[in-house]
C-alpha cells in the first residue's frame, strides 16, 4: 500500500483561520493534494497575526497549513473566477469556512458547483447550521464554545471567578475541522458508490455540543432526579441545583468517577505543580494502600462511592496532604504503581520538550524556508502502515505557477494573470 492512503484526492482548500485549515491539514498529512487558495497580496489572515519573527509567516499559520501548496487567486475577478471554475471541474473536494453567504456572493452557489462538477464534494464550516435562527452570524472559537454549551458548564460556580468560562482547547475550531474531515471522507466513500458528490456541512455549535454530550446527559438527569450526586456542590450546596440547570463543576470529573486537581510540592511558585487524581470505584483499595490508609478499606464511611461522596472533598484534601512533599512526577510515580488513573498537569513548555511526544511524532520539528524551522503538533492519529511526515506550510503563492501549469495554463496566460493581479 502507498504510504499515503489519500494520495490522488485533490482538494481546493478555500479555508482560513483555524477551523477549515485544521481539517485540510489533516487530509494533507494523509496524502491528499491540498491547494490552499488565498487572496493575492495578503493571503490567510493568520500569516500575519501574532507574528514572532518579522516578515515570516506566523506560527498561527505554519502550524495549521503544513503539507499544503499555496495558490494565490482573486476569486472576485473574472480571470480568478475562471481558474476556480476550472479547479472545481477537475478537483474532488472544495473546503471553505467563509462567513455565511460569502461563497454565494462570489458566484459559487452549491447549484453552480454541481453544474460545474456533479462529483464535487463541497465541505463547509459555519457557526450555525443552515436554517438555524442564527445562521447569519459570523463565529469564532469562543463564540462557538458559548453557543454549543461548553462555556455554561465550565468554570467556577461561586467566588470571584464564578461565571461561564472558555477552554483553551479549540472545541469550536479544530474540533469542527476534525468533524468536517470525517464528513468529507464519508462523502468521498459515498461517491464511490453513487458517482455523485454532495454538500457536507458542520456547524461549530453542533461540533461543540457533540463534545458536551455528558453535560446534556446531566441536564436530562437534572430534569428527572433534580440534583447531580457527583458534582462538588452535592450534598452541601444543594441550592446550586435549585434552578434545575446543570451547574458549573470546577475541576470535578465528568463521568461516574470523582476527580479533582490536587496541589503538589512547589505549587506556591510553579503554576503547574498539580496532578489530576481520579477515584475510580474499583481502585479504592489500591488508593488506600497508596495513601497508607488501610483502615479506609473497611470503614463504612469510606467503603462505597455513595458513602464517600458527602466528604469527597475532604478525601481529596487528605490525598493532597499526602503529596504535598512530592513533585507532580513523584506523586504520579507512586500512584501509577497502584493502577490509579492520574497524570501531571503538563505545561505547554513541558509538552513541547517531551521526549515521548517527540518520539511518537506528536510533536515535530519542520524545516521552513524563511523561519529556518518550526515546532508543531504532528498527527494525533497513529497508523501501523502510515507515518505522516509533516512538511512546511507553503509561502504565499509559492505554488501558483506550478498549479496553474498543472491546470493547463500556458506561461503567457499565467504572466497575463500576474499582470492583472488576478493571481
Ligand atoms: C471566521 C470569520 C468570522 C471571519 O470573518 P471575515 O474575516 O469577515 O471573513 P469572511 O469569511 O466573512 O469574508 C471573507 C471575504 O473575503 C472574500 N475572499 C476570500 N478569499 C478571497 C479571494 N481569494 N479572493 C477574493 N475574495 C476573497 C470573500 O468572498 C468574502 O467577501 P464578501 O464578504 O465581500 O463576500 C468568518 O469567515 C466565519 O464566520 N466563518 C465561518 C465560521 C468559521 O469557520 N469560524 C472559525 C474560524 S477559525
Amino acid at each position: 500500500m502507498s504510504n499515503k492512503p489519500l494520495q490522488g484526492i485533490k482538494i481546493i482548500d478555500f479555508t482560513h483561520v483555524q477551523a477549515g485549515p485544521a481539517c485540510t491539514q489533516l487530509l494533507a498529512w494523509f496524502g491528499a493534494d491540498v491547494i490552499k487558495v488565498e487572496r493575492p497580496g495578503s493571503g490567510d489572515v493568520t500569516r500575519s497575526q501574532l507574528r514572532d519573527i518579522p516578515d515570516a509567516d506566523a506560527l498561527y499559520f505554519t502550524m495549521l497549513n503544513s503539507n499544503k501548496r499555496s495558490l494565490t487567486l482573486d476569486t472576485k475577478q473574472p480571470e480568478g473566477k475562471a481558474v476556480l471554475e476550472k479547479m472545481i471541474k477537475e478537483y474532488d473536494v472544495m473546503v471553505e469556512n467563509f462567513g455565511p453567504g460569502a461563497l454565494d456572493r462570489m458566484g459559487f452557489t452549491w447549484e453552480r458547483i454541481q453544474e460545474l462538477n456533479p462529483k464535487m464534494i463541497l465541505a463547509s464550516v459555519k457557526g450555525f447550521s443552515d436554517g438555524h435562527e442564527y445562521e447569519d452570524l459570523k463565529v469564532y472559537e469562543n463564540v462557538a464554545q458559548c453557543a454549543g454549551g461548553a462555556a455554561s458548564t465550565t468554570g467556577w460556580w461561586k467566588g470571584e471567578q464564578a461565571g461561564p468560562m472558555i477552554s483553551a482547547a479549540a472545541l469550536g475550531d479544530t474540533n469542527t475541522g476534525m468533524h468536517l474531515a470525517i464528513g468529507i471522507l464519508t462523502a468521498y466513500i459515498g461517491r464511490q458508490h453513487t458517482g455523485k458528490g454532495q454538500k457536507v456541512a458542520v456547524a461549530m455549535q453542533d461540533a461543540v455540543l457533540n463534545l458536551c454530550r455528558v453535560k446534556m446527559r446531566d441536564q436530562l438527569r437534572m430534569d428527572t432526579v433534580g440534583y447531580l450526586e457527583e458534582y462538588p456542590q452535592y450534598p452541601h450546596e444543594m441550592e446550586a441545583f435549585a434552578d434545575k440547570v446543570v451547574p458549573r463543576g470546577g475541576n470535578a470529573g465528568g463521568g461516574g468517577q470523582p476527580g479533582w486537581i490536587l496541589k503538589c510540592k512547589g505549587w506556591e511558585t510553579d503554576p503547574n505543580a498539580y496532578i489530576y487524581f481520579t477515584i475510580q470505584g474499583q481502585a479504592w483499595a489500591p488508593i488506600c494502600d497508596a495513601l497508607n490508609k488501610p483502615e479506609w478499606k473497611t470503614d463504612p464511611l469510606y467503603m462505597t462511592p455513595k458513602a464517600r461522596q458527602p466528604h469527597i472533598m475532604d478525601i481529596f484534601a487528605t490525598i493532597e496532604d499526602f503529596i504535598k512533599d512530592k513533585t507532580k512526577f513523584e506523586a504520579v510515580n507512586i500512584f501509577r504503581k497502584h493502577d490509579i488513573p492520574c497524570a501531571p498537569v503538563f505545561s505547554m513548555k513541558e509538552l513541547l520538550n517531551d521526549k515521548s511526544l517527540r518520539a511518537s511524532g506528536s510533536i515535530v520539528e519542520v524545516p521552513h524556508k524563511v523561519r529556518g524551522s518550526y515546532w508543531t503538533v504532528g498527527s494525533p492519529i497513529k497508523f501501523s502502515d502510515l507515518k505522516p511526515v509533516v512538511t512546511a506550510s507553503p509561502l504565499l503563492g509559492e505554488h501558483t505557477d506550478e498549479v496553474l501549469a498543472e491546470l493547463g495554463y500556458s506561461k503567457e496566460q499565467v504572466a497575463a494573470m500576474h499582470s492583472s493581479k488576478a493571481i
